[in-house]
């Protein structure tokens, strides 16, 4: 799969236009602000392919890429404060219609920022993607924040914190300085390749 001829798709704002699933599909789910678009971008080598924002909150639509015939999903973010009631009533809508659309996914990227531990809605999403028996993976993302003792302790705790963490596929990833990213487009590949 060639990681630089990402492409985008198209972008939903309402459960009601989701298209059902017809390609293989890799979702990216995370608090906002975690670094669900950064990450996007690193991966296929691209600056502005996803909008990336200091500000939370930044993608509010499911947006959809594209590589062959293989779909990536930035998922809007959780967890943002300041957002009105409405919008996380949409927002939930959104994800769960995502979710329960029986999608053909590959993988789900659950990030959780590796500084600190998961928040309430990690786990819940954690719980979430269980209870539903979907596949996914766990990215510590901004591991480029951390010094070596520090990694070495939140990979440790994470597992403690997390539900089934002992289980989980747990991989730290940068996108800044790419640590991680080609662990990631393996994994996506050996899926790709079942
Ligand atoms: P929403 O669209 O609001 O849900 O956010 P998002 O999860 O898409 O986060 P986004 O990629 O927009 O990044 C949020 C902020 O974190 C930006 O200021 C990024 O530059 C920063 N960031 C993302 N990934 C990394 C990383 O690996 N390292 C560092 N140091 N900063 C990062
Ligand atoms: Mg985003």
């Amino acid at each position: 799969m060639n990681f630089n001829q990402a492409e985008f798709l198209t972008s939903y704002g309402l459960s009601s236009q989701l298209p059902k699933s017809d390609e293989l599909e890799f979702a990216f789910a995370g608090r906002s602000n975690v670094g669900k678009s950064s990450l996007i971008n690193k991966l296929f080598n691209r600056k502005a392919l996803a909008k990336v924002s200091a500000v939370p909150g930044k993608t509010a639509t499911i947006n959809f890429y594209r590589v062959e015939n293989v779909h990536f999903v930035d998922l809007p973010g959780y967890g943002y404060a300041k957002v009105a009631k409405s919008e996380k009533e949409r927002w939930a809508a959104l994800i769960e219609k995502y979710f329960g659309d029986d999608r053909n996914l590959g993988l789900v990227f659950q990030l959780v920022d590796m500084r600190h531990p998961p928040t309430k809605l990690d786990i819940d999403m954690t719980n979430y993607l269980i209870e539903c028996e979907l596949p996914f993976a766990v990215v510590l993302t901004k591991a480029d924040k951390l010094n070596k003792t520090q990694t070495k302790e939140r990979l440790a705790a994470i597992r403690k914190e997390l539900p089934y963490g002992e289980q989980l596929t747990i991989l730290p990833c940068s996108s800044q300085t790419g640590a991680g990213i080609e662990e990631m487009r393996e994994l996506i590949e050996e899926i790709v390749s079942q």
